[in-house]
C-alpha cells in the first residue's frame, strides 16, 4: 500500500482530461479564500479563546496565524506543483503512497464536515441572538442546543438538539443539491459584507479600549492549570486555529485557477495575511472594550462545568463574554452600540451560511476525487441528471453535517476539525519535503522559501498543537483513523484504481 503511489504524471494527466474550466483569477482566489477563512472562528470561537487564556489570546492569534502561514508556504509549493483538485489527498497520493493518502482523505472529512458543523452551531447563536434582540423571542435551552459531553458521559441538562443549527445545515445542503454554484460575484459580495462588519467592531471597539481588561494578561499560563488539557494561550492557539482554517478551499481550487503557478500560492498567502490583521485587531478590540472576564479558572469552555457556570450568571443578569454564544454582537451591546450589535449579528447570519457551503463543497469534491481513484463506491459519484450535481454525496455529508451540528457544541466540533486538520497539514508539511529529496528535478512554480527551516517548523507546530487540543479532541482522531483503516482494507485496498492497474479512468 505503500508502494502504490500514484504517479505525478498520471494525476497531471488525469486533471488535464478532467479539468474543470479555468477561471479564477489572483484577486477571485484571494476573495475565494478570505471567504472561506472568515467565520464562526473569529465571530464566535474568541469566547472560548478567552476562557481559555485571557487576554493572552492575542498570542494565541499570532501562534495560530503562524502555523498556518509556515504550512500555507509547504501547501502552495505542492498546489503549484500539482494543480488538481483534492487538496493534501491528491498530493498525498503522489508523495507518500495509497494507504497514507486514504487516512488523510480520511482525517479531510473531519476537517470539512465536521466545520460545516461547527460553523452551523455558531450560525445558530448569532440567529437566536437576533432574534431575541429584535422580537424578544428565545427558543427553549433544551431546543437550541446539543447536550455536553465529557469522557464520563452526556449532560443534557442544558441542551439536548440544536434546531437552528440543523435547520441551516440542512437548507445549505439543498442549496448544494440543486447545484447553486459559489458564484464569484455572490462571494465576492458576502466578503465584503463579513470584511465590513469586522471594520466596524474595531473601529467602535478599539477606541474603548482601556488597558486595565488586560491585567492578568495570562490567567491560564501558557500551558493551563496541572490536570487540565487544552487551556492556557497554546491551548487556545489550538482551538483558534480553526479561524484560519479555510484557506486550502484556495488549493482545492487549484484546478479552476488561471495560471495556478502563481494564483494559487497569491490566493494562500493573500488570503492569510489579511485574516490574521483583521483577527488581532478584533481581539485587542473585544479584550480592550470589555475584558475577558473568565470564569473560574482552568474550566473548559463547552463542559458541563463551564455551561452550569455560565447558566448560573445569565440567571442572575449577567453574561461575560466567555459565555455568549454571538461573541462580537455582545461586545458592542455592552458598549452600548445595540444596533452596531445587531448589525454584526446581521453579517454573521448572512455570511455563515457561504462558509457551510464551502466546507460541504470541498467535502463532496474530496469524496468525488476518491471515488474517481476506487477507494470509494462509484455510486457515490453519481451526478443528477437534471440538476448536474454529485447529489447523493452531498445529501449523506449533509446529513451527517446536521446529526454532528444537531449534538455537539460549537468549540468541541472546531477542535475535533481542528484534530483532522492538523493531521493533513503535517502530512503536506512531510510530503513537501520528501519530494525535494525524491524529485529534485521537476519543475517547481512556486519553492517554499528556507524549505528545511519551514516546513520542520510546520510539521512541529502541527504536532504541538494537536497535544494541547483537549483530550476528547485528540482521542477523535485515532478513533476516527481506526474506522478509516478498517473501511480502507474492506473495500479501498481492492477496488484501488491504482492497485489494479487502471491509471487513468
Ligand atoms: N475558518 C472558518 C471559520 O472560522 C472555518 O469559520
Amino acid at each position: 500500500m505503500f508502494g502504490r503511489v500514484k504517479p505525478l504524471d498520471a494525476i497531471l494527466a488525469t486533471a488535464e482530461k478532467k479539468s474543470l474550466h479555468r477561471s479564477l483569477g489572483p484577486v477571485q482566489l484571494t476573495l475565494l479564500g478570505v471567504g472561506a477563512i472568515i467565520g464562526t472562528g473569529i465571530f464566535v470561537l474568541t469566547a472560548a479563546a478567552a476562557q481559555k487564556a485571557g487576554p493572552g489570546m492575542m498570542w494565541s492569534f499570532v501562534i495560530a496565524g503562524f502555523v498556518c502561514a509556515v504550512a500555507a508556504l509547504c501547501y502552495s509549493e505542492l498546489a503549484s506543483m500539482v494543480p488538481v483538485s483534492g487538496s493534501a489527498y491528491t498530493y498525498s497520493y503522489a508523495v507518500v503512497g495509497e494507504l497514507l493518502a486514504w487516512m488523510v482523505g480520511w482525517a479531510l472529512i473531519l476537517e470539512y464536515a465536521v466545520a460545516a458543523s461547527a460553523v452551523s452551531v455558531g450560525w445558530s447563536g448569532y440567529f437566536m441572538g437576533l432574534v431575541k434582540s429584535w422580537t424578544g423571542f428565545t427558543l427553549p435551552p433544551q431546543l437550541a442546543a446539543g447536550p455536553t459531553w465529557t469522557l464520563s458521559g452526556v449532560d443534557f441538562s442544558h441542551g439536548i438538539i440544536n434546531v437552528p443549527a440543523v435547520v441551516v445545515a440542512l437548507g445549505v445542503t439543498l442549496l448544494l443539491m440543486r447545484g447553486t454554484k459559489e458564484s464569484a460575484t455572490f462571494n465576492a459580495v458576502l466578503v465584503a459584507i463579513k470584511v465590513a462588519a469586522l471594520t466596524m467592531f474595531v473601529v467602535l471597539a478599539l477606541p474603548r479600549m482601556n488597558a486595565e481588561h488586560f491585567a492578568p494578561f495570562a490567567p491560564n499560563g501558557w500551558f493551563g492549570p496541572a490536570g487540565s488539557s487544552g487551556m492556557g494561550i497554546i491551548g487556545a492557539a489550538a482551538s483558534i486555529f480553526f479561524a484560519y482554517v479555510g484557506f486550502d478551499a484556495v488549493s482545492t481550487a487549484a484546478e479552476e485557477t488561471k495560471n495556478p503557478q502563481r494564483n494559487v500560492p497569491i490566493g494562500l498567502i493573500g488570503s492569510l495575511a489579511i485574516c490574521t490583521v483583521f483577527y488581532l485587531l478584533v481581539a485587542a478590540g473585544a479584550i480592550g472594550a470589555i475584558g475577558a472576564q473568565p470564569t473560574a479558572l482552568g474550566v473548559q469552555p463547552g463542559s458541563a462545568e463551564f455551561t452550569a457556570q455560565c447558566a448560573a450568571l445569565a440567571a442572575k443578569g449577567s453574561t461575560p463574554l466567555v459565555c455568549s454564544n454571538e461573541a462580537l454582537a455582545h461586545v458592542l451591546r455592552s458598549i452600548n452600540y445595540t444596533r452596531a450589535g445587531d448589525l454584526i449579528g446581521l453579517a454573521a447570519n448572512l455570511a455563515l451560511p457561504s462558509v457551510i457551503l464551502m466546507m460541504l463543497y470541498g467535502q463532496t469534491r474530496i469524496f468525488f476525487v476518491m471515488a474517481r481513484d476506487g477507494l470509494l463506491p462509484a455510486k457515490l459519484a453519481t451526478i443528477h441528471p437534471k440538476w448536474k450535481t454529485p447529489h447523493i454525496v452531498t445529501l449523506m455529508t449533509g446529513v451527517f453535517v446536521a446529526i454532528a451540528a444537531a449534538l455537539l457544541p460549537v468549540g468541541q466540533l472546531a477542535d475535533i476539525s481542528n484534530s483532522g486538520t492538523l493531521f493533513a497539514f503535517f502530512m503536506v508539511s512531510v510530503a513537501v519535503m520528501i519530494l525535494r529529496v525524491r524529485d529534485p528535478g521537476r519543475v517547481r512554480p512556486f519553492r517554499t522559501p528556507l524549505i528545511w527551516v519551514v516546513a520542520p517548523v510546520a510539521a512541529l507546530g502541527c504536532v504541538g498543537l494537536f497535544f494541547n487540543l483537549p483530550t476528547e479532541a485528540m482521542l477523535v482522531l485515532p478513533i476516527w483513523g481506526a474506522f478509516g483503516l478498517a473501511f480502507y482494507f474492506l473495500y479501498g485496498y481492492r477496488k484501488s484504481h491504482v492497485g489494479r492497474g487502471i491509471m487513468d479512468q
